[in-house]
């Protein structure tokens, strides 16, 4: 069906929102134009996907973080194609009217175009609207030959996970003048490239804000400051799902753990006291 909209869609009713939502690549260049925020949350799967359909959020983000966060390894270098295409589906089974970008996994962009477009057909058959690939040097060409092909492409510089080896540790990117330099012409060449949108991971405030005034595409922070178009946390910081981390930009938004840990606890109470299940939770 022709979609003559303006890329951005009324919250579902009932929702006291001042923005409407973004819904397709052009969203994402309507929301920079008209100054409205784009909200972006990473999701790994169905259960969270159908908690966040109805929610606020502009964008799904199916993060490589997914390794970690999900499969608990140390990086993000583990995911492949397929894992990614896997929790891509999953997402899509429980959001299917989200805006759902999939993260290419480490070395997809890095071995030429067909191997890319192999990667990023996979994850858009899988239901991407979008894929996100890092980095800009070396492989922009393959950027500009899936934009080409079709394939909606979202940028990601600054701290990339997927170099965390070459960074030596997840660590904040590009403080030193010619850093600051480069990831401002990487950014121009991503925008020349064709990517709708430009993830600024982990770099000084005033860069990402310099950036973000630079491009004509919305840029959107982690760890970079309030002056980007968007912001994206990982769902679980965001959540306080995850105990053990609190990194420093990121924000806990509910109390999850302490959540999860009482209804286990009440859970088992009710067991060895007797009291679950009841009459009524029998059959
Ligand atoms: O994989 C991921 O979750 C990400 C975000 C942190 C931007 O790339």
């Amino acid at each position: 069906m022709e979609d003559c909209g303006g890329g951005v869609t009324q919250p579902p009713s009932g929702q006291a929102l001042a923005a409407p939502l973004v819904r397709n690549v052009d969203g994402f260049a309507a929301a920079k134009a008209s100054g409205t925020k784009v909200v972006m949350v990473t999701a790994y799967d169905t259960w969270s996907a159908r908690l966040l359909a109805d929610a606020p959020v502009d964008c799904l983000l199916v993060g490589d973080s997914a390794m970690m966060v999900v499969h608990g390894d140390k990086d993000t270098l583990g995911a492949t194609p397929e894992l990614m295409a896997m929790h891509t589906r999953a997402v899509v089974r429980g959001a299917p009217g989200k805006f759902i970008v999939a993260d290419m996994p480490f070395l997809a962009a890095r071995k030429g175009e067909a191997h890319a477009l192999d990667c990023a057909a996979l994850l858009m058959r899988a239901g991407a609207h979008a894929v996100k690939i890092e980095g800009a040097q070396g492989h922009t060409h393959v950027i500009r030959h899936l934009v080409e092909s079709g394939i909606p492409v979202m940028g990601h510089l600054g701290l990339t996970p997927q170099w965390v080896r070459r960074f030596g540790g997840f660590k904040v990117q590009a403080r030193a003048p010619e850093d600051a330099g480069q990831l401002k012409e990487d950014a121009s060449a991503l925008e020349q490239a064709g990517v709708f949108a430009l993830v600024l991971e982990c770099i000084p405030e005033a860069l990402a804000t310099q950036v973000t005034a630079s491009l004509s595409i919305p840029t959107i922070g982690i760890g970079a400051g309030p002056g980007c178009d968007g912001q994206v946390l990982v769902l679980h910081d965001m959540l306080g799902l995850n105990p053990d981390f609190r990194p420093r930009f990121s924000r806990r938004f509910a109390e999850g753990d302490a959540l999860f840990r009482e209804g286990a606890g009440r859970f088992a109470d009710a067991v060895r006291k007797g009291t679950f299940p009841d009459k009524g939770e029998s059959f």
